[in-house]
């Protein structure tokens, strides 16, 4: 794999005005996810739900690259059809979550480490073959009295700089994800500052470790005051303090920016990303898109519940939220299509084959 073969895979998974759908919830997170609704928390139940996913009629028209977990990629649907092969045939290219989870960080009460670092490099190659090429490394960092310390920033930051460099040597395209959470009651303001000096770092990390800025994608959080702050930002406010901050901490020549959710509902991750290129789209740098997992997955997971019966239903909500996310990203996302059209795939399909159907920037 050349160093041009791994920048056109990082192009095309923020080409044609496409985004990403992470679907690699480890199987405890899976599983509480699954509980909240009654799902049977069962190797089964989750390759069931993962196969509504990926059969979703028309999924590939909104998302370019799907992220899977380690369970999912080995698994095939009920007939014994790799899921992998279902995906790839639909034109949507496989990823996978390489990183192990977060664990307490020795010194540093209240913080975490992302680990997975031993044995990557191996585990890499059983990827490659079974179809991925790109993955995926969550690291978290929480706002907090003098949190996060700069100890946690600068060890979160290495190990992301070194989970890059790995992939990219496999030729695969990491996603790197420095993710500032939304627990807490801290303001918009405090969000940027934290979310400037972790990008800083992360950045800096990456150079050190001389990962190719071209061949990577950042996964991000916007810029939100918490989820328990007295007061919730404008949409206006969301997008402008998100561009600030990105544009001064992340370099042009990044192939891609695709956002997290993080506990956003759909529709407010929706109007979060529309406000960014209603009102930014002429200074962006790069490709700035999404990579949602619950804000696109969970009203159709609450639908399904577990039943065969609710199948095309569920689907047809999976399909609304991606279709949401992707006019978003072209600036064309409106709360009508919520509304009156939410529930009905014909009006839904009207409605986004009218949407340009590549960007300008990719
Ligand atoms: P959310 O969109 O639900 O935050 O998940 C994104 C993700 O991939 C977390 O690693």
């Amino acid at each position: 794999m050349t160093q041009a073969e791994l920048i056109s895979t990082a192009m095309a998974l923020v080409a044609g005005g496409k985004g990403l759908l992470a679907m690699d919830e480890s199987n405890p997170t899976c599983n509480k996810r699954f509980a909240k609704f009654g799902i049977p928390q069962t190797e089964v139940a989750r390759r069931d739900w993962r196969d509504l996913i990926i059969m979703t009629p028309g999924l590939g028209k909104f998302i370019s690259g799907a992220i899977l977990y380690d369970e999912t990629i080995r698994q095939t649907n009920k007939d014994g059809i790799p899921f992998v092969k279902t995906i790839t045939g639909k034109g949507i290219i496989p990823g996978i979550k390489v990183d192990r989870g977060v664990k307490a960080i020795a010194g540093f009460p209240g913080e975490k480490i992302t680990e997975g670092l031993d044995g990557l490099r191996n585990r890499l190659k059983e990827y490659i073959q079974m179809g991925a090429r790109f993955a995926k490394w969550r690291a978290v960092f929480v706002i907090g009295n003098n949190l996060p310390s700069r100890g946690c920033i600068e060890a979160n930051a290495h190990a992301l700089a070194r989970y890059a460099a790995i992939c990219q040597e496999a030729g695969v395209v990491p996603i790197v994800e420095p993710e500032v959470l939304m627990e807490g009651s801290h303001d918009l303001q405090q969000c940027f500052g934290v979310t400037r000096e972790v990008l800083h770092s992360v950045f800096d990390a990456l150079y050190r470790q001389r990962v190719v800025l071209e061949g990577m994608i950042l996964k991000p959080n916007m810029v939100i005051p918490g989820l328990d702050a007295p007061f919730q930002a404008a949409a206006d406010e969301v997008a402008e303090g998100t561009i600030k901050c990105l544009r001064q901490n992340v370099p042009a020549a990044v192939a891609g920016i695709a956002f997290l959710s993080g506990g956003q509902s759909g529709e407010l991750a929706a109007a979060h990303l529309n406000a960014m290129h209603v009102s930014h789209s002429s200074v962006l740098p790069w490709p700035l898109t999404f990579s949602f997992a619950r804000a696109i997955q969970q009203p159709a997971m609450e639908i399904w519940g577990g039943m065969e019966n609710n199948i095309d239903a569920a689907q047809q909500a999976l399909y609304h939220r991606a279709g949401c996310a992707y006019s978003a990203r072209q600036g064309e996302y409106s709360t009508k299509m919520e509304t009156t059209m939410s529930k009905n795939r014909m009006s839904l399909n009207d409605i986004f084959d009218q949407l340009p159907q590549t960007h300008s920037q990719t």
